[in-house]
């Protein structure tokens, strides 16, 4: 490499070689959705809550400031626990400042559903990425509370937010299957007098539902007519809590798949969350013949974890359905990774919500597999792969456009490539997997700068 080469890398630049005998005990850093939203329902609690493994990242970062900017009192302790003093419902002032949401699409579209249903002016900003991702989803049901938006073009970050003088409550049937949106109506609701119902045809992440009943707040949960009914009346008392959020099942996929693809491989990590609202990856590497052993099942914050066990596979294709895809929303870069690795056509259908995440994920995955020679193709919004268990060729040079998991995905691919892979920026995996280098060199993965 001559020096203009090293002058135009960016200092987060990695490359990423072949590696195997990966072998170790980790931990993952805890789950990024429960992190946020035990900041924010700790923030509405009244008196004081304590929250242990909280993930320490840039995303959840964003959450933690713009509740500060809005009255919560938040602080870290010599133990790494987070102590935060909750000012109750109803009590969030107006910021003095823009709330800026970083690369955080739930942060974002969280506390856009909480600030709605108060009578202040708030303004959001984003980076590059989050001022690209749709927001109207999140504001349309919102309106309906009694709240105003302005939103660039309609649609997109900077958006000003007018909250409701008296908030209505709502009944609302989701329009697209996404946990963000129901979670924003559900913080809306809660400072809102009456009834707030939401209905989803698709069972999406229950982390606020679960969270609810954590911090003892009244919440009805039913299956009526293949729908799923979420009920609550607004302006409780959520309660203070102690709480440890479990290891994040999304975090944890990189260096489980590393392990099942890697020769002669062995890995063990700790205290993984597994709700069926998130388990689809898992349930797609069993049905891939994957070594997985879960064991010492354990509940923490209301959730089940188990620790996990993973060791060197022969994998076959397989055919995702779209129906998973809720459950599994944020883990197909990297399965596709493993599916790369499995001789035969692996098929991933009805991918469409892939598009609006950090980046266009489907064109991110088709790009980095590709790029490294593999055969992938896009038909329609089903994203289909010709894997081979020999591996592939690699060498090439991924950008990841702000996106921590093609960042991730890229990384464990290219320790399975005949060639190293580049990938440019490294530093995007902060957002929500901030020793994601540390713990995979620490398994025996051969990634340099
Ligand atoms: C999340 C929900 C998902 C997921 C995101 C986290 C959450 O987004 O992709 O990483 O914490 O509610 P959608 O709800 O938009 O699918």
């Amino acid at each position: 490499m001559n020096q203009d080469q090293k002058n135009n890398m960016s200092s987060s630049t990695l490359f990423s070689s072949k590696s195997s005998d990966l072998s170790g005990e980790i931990v993952i850093p805890g789950d990024k959705s429960i992190s946020h939203r035990c900041i924010i329902l700790s923030s509405l609690a009244i008196g004081e809550s304590k929250i242990t493994g909280l993930l320490n990242s840039s995303d959840v970062n964003c959450t933690i400031n713009s509740m500060k900017s809005l009255g919560s009192c938040i602080g870290l302790n010599s133990n790494d626990e987070y102590i935060v003093n909750g000012i109750g419902i109803g009590s969030l002032k107006q910021p003095e400042t823009p709330l800026d949401f970083g690369n955080s699409g739930t942060a974002a579209r969280l506390i856009l559903g909480l600030v709605s249903t108060y009578p202040i002016e708030t303004h959001f900003t984003g980076d590059e990425s989050l001022s690209q991702r749709p927001m109207k989803r999140v504001t349309d049901p919102l309106i309906d509370f009694g709240a105003n938006f302005q939103l660039r073009n309609s649609e997109f970050l900077p958006i000003i937010v007018k909250g409701a003088e008296c908030p209505i409550p709502i009944t609302y049937e989701m329009q697209v299957a996404s946990a963000q949106v129901k979670s924003a109506i559900m913080l809306a609701g809660l400072n809102t007098p009456g009834i707030t119902t939401i209905i989803e045809r698709e069972k999406t992440r229950d982390h606020t539902e679960t969270l609810f009943k954590y911090y003892g707040y009244d919440i009805k949960i039913e299956e009526k007519d293949g729908k799923n009914f979420i009920s609550f009346e607004g302006q409780k008392t959520l309660n203070p809590v102690n709480i440890k959020v479990p290891g994040d099942p999304s975090s944890a996929a990189y260096p489980v798949v590393a392990g099942l693809i890697c020769k002669n491989s062995n890995i063990k990590i700790k205290s993984v969350l597994l709700n069926p609202t998130r388990d689809g990856m898992y349930k797609c590497l069993d049905e891939m013949g994957a070594n997985i052993r879960y064991f010492n099942k354990k509940n923490e914050a209301g959730e089940i974890t188990y620790d996990i066990e993973v060791s060197s596979s022969t994998l076959n294709p397989i055919d995702v359905s779209a129906e998973r895809a809720p459950s599994m929303i944020d883990d197909y870069p990297i399965l596709a990774v493993a599916a790369s690795m499995a001789n035969g056509t692996s098929i991933f259908r009805g991918l469409s919500e892939l598009k609006v995440k950090e980046s266009d994920r489907l064109m991110g995955i088709y790009n980095f597999l590709s790029k490294n020679g593999i055969d992938t193709r896009i038909e329609d919004n089903n994203l289909v792969i010709n894997g081979s268990a020999d591996g592939p060729k690699g060498g090439a040079s991924i950008e990841t456009n702000l996106d921590h998991r093609i960042a991730m995905s890229s990384i464990i691919l290219g320790m399975v490539s005949e060639e190293s892979i580049k990938v440019d920026d490294t530093e995007t995996i902060k957002t929500s997997f901030p020793n994601f280098i540390k713990l995979m060199k620490k398994l025996g993965a051969k990634l340099s700068a």
